[in-house]
């Protein structure tokens, strides 16, 4: 069997699309266009390519973007007096601080810091608990790209078993969040492993939906798959100037069912919710 290819890169371009006609009824109705405002802080290559297709596609789908830009060497209260004036700006509707940030900056003041009405990664507390209880202001970027790929691909979540691989706070903890959800995209049986977790293939084998979100370059083999699953692929690494996945996707492909690639797999995706995330963010401070 070859695995159906879950194709991140159209679905996005249709998301995207649809996006923008919302947008656009909404600045006609309202006369504001949403701003995502993006913050920048030092020199990280892979970073500033992410932030500068966040930017285009903004761009394409109506929404205004402003990118800021700071040095490596910008102090932790310089960025929070940075991200204090895009709170109090009434243009900004999303603030995106892209990560990882430098080492003198505690990343967690920073993301708490940000505003949860403009959190369109949904990366603070409140919206955190709003999605852990079911009920959530925004769903984060990676994650609900995920889930509308596997919805995409008719890939049925209800009762089957889900295999996370990674606990990070960006996508595996709200990815097993949302799976285990009630409703439409959830109510999966869902395991979460991690760097000390024993005997791990034998937990990815009985995987009927694996995700790979390690950042450890095709870390996941053929062997690891139970044949016929679903494999998707968040890791985006770097070797020798070429983008791989953290799942070995040629073995790995013969036998799933449905696999992402990398790239044009779930990357593609983050971008699109990102922009609906900003288009919910607009509505609301609008609707205040
Ligand atoms: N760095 C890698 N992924 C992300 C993301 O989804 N949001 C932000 N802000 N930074 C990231």
């Amino acid at each position: 069997m070859t695995a159906q290819i879950l194709d991140g890169k159209a679905l996005s371009a249709k998301l995207r699309h649809e996006t923008a006609a919302d947008v656009a009824e909404f600045t006609q109705k309202t006369g504001v266009t949403p701003h995502l405002a993006a913050v920048l802080v030092g020199e990280d290559p892979a970073s500033a390519v992410y932030v500068r297709n966040k930017q285009r596609a903004c761009e394409q789908a109506g929404l205004k973007s402003t990118l800021h830009r700071l040095s490596p060497e910008t102090s932790q209260q310089e960025l929070l007096d940075l991200v204090a004036r895009l709170i109090d700006d009434n243009s900004v509707h999303g603030i995106l601080v892209q990560l990882p940030l430098p080492k003198q900056i505690d990343e967690r003041l920073v993301l708490d810091a940000v505003h949860p009405l403009k959190d369109v990664d949904a990366f603070h507390p409140e919206n955190v608990g709003l999605l852990v209880q079911g009920r959530p202001r925004f769903l984060p970027c990676t994650p609900w790209g995920v889930q509308q790929l596997l919805a995409s691909g008719n890939i049925e979540t209800a009762g089957a078993h889900a295999v996370v691989l990674g606990r990070s706070e960006i996508v595996g903890k709200p990815m097993a969040n949302m799976l285990v959800q009630r409703g439409k995209g959830g109510d999966a049986t869902v395991t979460i492993c991690h760097s000390k977790t024993r005997d791990l293939t034998e937990i990815t084998r009985t995987a009927d939906i694996l995700i790979a979100a390690i950042g450890l370059p095709e870390f996941v083999t053929a062997e690891m798959v139970k044949p016929g699953a679903v494999v998707i692929d968040v890791g985006i690494n770097r070797v020798n100037d070429k983008l791989v996945g953290d799942v070995a996707y040629e073995p790995v492909k013969e036998i799933a069912s449905a696999i992402t690639p990398v790239p044009g797999g779930v990357g593609p995706m983050t971008i699109a919710m990102l922009l609906k995330n900003t288009l919910t963010a607009a509505r609301l401070q609008v609707s205040r």
